[in-house]
């Protein structure tokens, strides 16, 4: 897919006020510094399109990317950072019930997961709520090229063990580095599958 176009269009507290032009989107979430930003950039081969940051939780609202006037890439708030107060804890869950069980042009939800260490609760609790849910997922492997080879292979296998408990197949995943640009068809690909298939439906 080629990315010929990809406009910031706000960054919304609430998803009620985000564009309601009624195009699909595509949400982007993991524990917070995992690299969601870093990876929107590196799809959409724009270098600080979505901000980035070694702060964690920098990105508290739901920041929309309107992409080839024809889909949105949304940006979502991270999660399990422990330095946030309990307010904005029960502020960022309220936010994100509304946003994913009340979106209807929600398609499909990318949850990013640091191939770097072993499974992480939160991680793994977030993955099953989207399932109890229903809703579509795939999970994103990030900061690949952070490790070598063979640790990458066995931090991943210790992940998906750990979500075989849960889950009877493994859900769809795919590893990425932002830094080596690894992974970025994959996930384009999906993307167009995605949109292809509503396209005829
Ligand atoms: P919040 O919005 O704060 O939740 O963070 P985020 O998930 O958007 O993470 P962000 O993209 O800001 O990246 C966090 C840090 O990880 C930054 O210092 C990035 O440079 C680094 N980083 C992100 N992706 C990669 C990657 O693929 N490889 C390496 N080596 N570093 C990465
Ligand atoms: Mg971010």
């Amino acid at each position: 897919m080629i990315i010929h176009q990809a406009d910031f269009k706000g960054s919304f507290p609430d998803h009620r006020q985000a564009p309601s032009d009624q195009l699909p989107e595509f949400a982007f979430i993991g524990r917070s510094n995992v690299g969601k930003s870093s990876l929107i950039n590196m799809l959409l081969e724009r270098k600080a399109l979505a901000r980035t940051s070694n702060v964690p939780g920098k990105t508290q609202h739901l920041n929309y990317y309107l992409i080839n006037e024809e889909w949105y890439v949304v940006d979502l708030p991270g999660y399990g950072y422990a330095q946030v107060s309990k307010k904005l804890r029960r502020n960022w869950r309220q936010m994100m019930n509304q946003y994913f069980l009340k979106r209807e042009d929600l398609v499909c939800v990318f949850v990013l997961v640091d191939a770097n260490i072993p499974p992480q609760k939160p991680d793994i609790d977030f993955i099953n709520w989207l399932g109890e849910h229903g809703l579509p997922f795939i999970i994103v492997y990030t900061k690949s090229d952070r490790c070598k080879p063979h640790q990458l292979e066995e931090n991943i296998a210790a992940i998906r063990a750990e979500l075989l408990q849960y889950w009877e197949e493994l859900p769809p995943d795919v590893i990425t580095s932002s830094v080596e640009h690894t992974g970025r068809d994959e996930v384009l690909g999906i993307i167009e599958e995605t949109l292809e298939r509503l396209a005829i439906s």
